[in-house]
């Protein structure tokens, strides 16, 4: 992973040493390029220092090379990543203007650009930023979607540079080897919601987030995805074939139909257990009543149905419980004959439902426990897709 680091004027641009060490660990090499502005927020001493090579700032050689580094860098960089990335470098980026190392250095780059916007939320919703950054998407560069969270202005909102480990997992990811070409994997991801009348429903707190880092791992590891979604705010990862479904019951269709042209199935999906016997056709009125009394019938359950399949794909649930997490998640496995299970322990509000990390443990057949420790959704994406390709390879 021989990787170009740009770095743009942002608060978060104080990461950046960390960020080359991180990447460093994880096996690759890299240079950085700063803009003048990012020269301001992080040192470029810092950045020599933990990179271990001279930092371009200025556009004009003050490395001594006669100006041509951008062309050296082109030959030998695989990615340019940018992070963080400023409005400005993102219009500069989107119309190919060159007027520093840095925007010079995009220009003459070859290979794979990822860009990772931050910036005060006010900003991230200009439309000429959400233009910019749909023209560089439409051109193959890969967005690297902020977080939500206080930002360094003291507003609360999206824009913050995602953590460290997440942006040096989505490099790995990203030079993964493609050890699932070939394989057909359907995911399903996010909550369900059970119609009550036209405008209320019943649902849960599935963000969708597991799912989608599953899919975008095993997209990028070579793999055709299905992704059979719940309604949720996130981006579709490029390159899944996607599917927007709403109840369970609509899920259910779906699965069973994608069902025969998938080897692996991925349950990631929080599926309602009952759903209104009836659903009004009309606004129920609250009208002088104190209570109302709703009836449920069980959903069908999908697992379960794909469980009984002759032949059967090979299929990893998962569990949401908040007590006896492994004895609960042993008995789904067993009752739904599930190859895995992914056990959530979901009373622990800083993992599971509607956070950015998790922590699970994946219990198979056979009896064997695999704890995956507490690390971004994309980092315990990619241990689960190990996990299944090491069972398909014994199989
Ligand atoms: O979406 P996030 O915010 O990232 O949160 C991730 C998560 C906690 C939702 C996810 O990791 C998770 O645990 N998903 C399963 C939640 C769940 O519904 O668990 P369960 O124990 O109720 O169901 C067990 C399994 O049966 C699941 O694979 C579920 O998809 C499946 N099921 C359940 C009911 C039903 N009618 N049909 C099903 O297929």
């Amino acid at each position: 992973m021989k990787i170009v680091l740009g770095v743009s004027g942002g608060i978060a641009a104080y990461k950046a040493p960390e960020l080359v060490r991180r990447l460093q660990d994880a096996g690759a090499e890299v240079r950085v390029i700063l803009t003048p502005n990012a020269a301001r927020f992080v040192s470029p001493l810092s950045l020599a220092a933990v990179s271990g090579h001279g930092v371009i700032v200025e556009q004009w050689g003050d490395s001594g090379s006669g100006g041509v580094d951008h062309i050296e860098f082109a030959r030998w960089a695989d990615l340019l990543l940018i992070a963080p990335a400023s409005a400005n470098i993102l219009a500069k980026l989107a119309t190919g203007i060159a007027d520093d190392a840095l925007t010079t250095y995009a220009v003459a780059h070859r290979g794979d650009v990822m860009v990772a916007p931050a910036m005060n939320t006010f900003m991230l919703q200009h439309p000429t930023v959400i233009a910019n950054v749909e023209t560089l998407r439409a051109r193959g560069v890969i967005i690297l979607e902020p977080d939500t969270g206080l930002l360094a202005c003291g507003d609360e909102g999206a824009g913050r540079l995602p953590d460290v480990p997440v942006i040096v997992e989505r490099v790995r990811t990203h030079f993964a080897a493609r050890d699932l070409e070939g394989r057909n994997i359907l995911i399903t991801a996010g909550p369900t919601r059970e119609a009550i009348d036209p405008v209320r429903y019943l649902s849960n707190r599935s963000s969708g987030k597991m799912g989608y880092a599953l899919a975008e791992a095993a997209v990028r590891r070579g793999a055709n995805v299905t992704l059979v979604s719940g309604p949720t705010s996130l981006m579709t990862p490029a390159g899944v074939s996607f599917e927007q479904i709403s109840s369970a019951s609509e899920m259910y269709e779906r699965v069973m139909n994608a069902l025969p042209q998938h080897q692996i199935v991925i349950k990631a999906a929080a599926v309602a257990d009952f759903t209104p016997v009836e659903v009004a056709d009309r606004k129920i009125k609250k009208g002088d009543r104190d209570e109302l009394t709703l009836t449920l019938k069980k959903t069908p359950d999908i697992l379960a149905a794909i469980g009984e399949r002759s032949p059967k794909p090979f299929v990893v649930a998962f569990a949401a419980e908040t007590d006896s997490v492994e004895a609960n998640a042993k008995t789904k496995l067993l009752k739904k004959n599930a190859d895995l299970i992914v056990a959530n322990d979901v009373a622990d509000k800083s993992i599971g439902f509607d956070s950015e990390q998790n922590e699970v443990l994946v219990l198979a057949r056979d009896g064997s426990t695999t704890r995956l420790a507490k690390a971004p959704k994309l980092v315990i994406a990619n241990r689960i897709l190990d996990l299944v390709l090491a069972r398909l390879g014994r199989a």
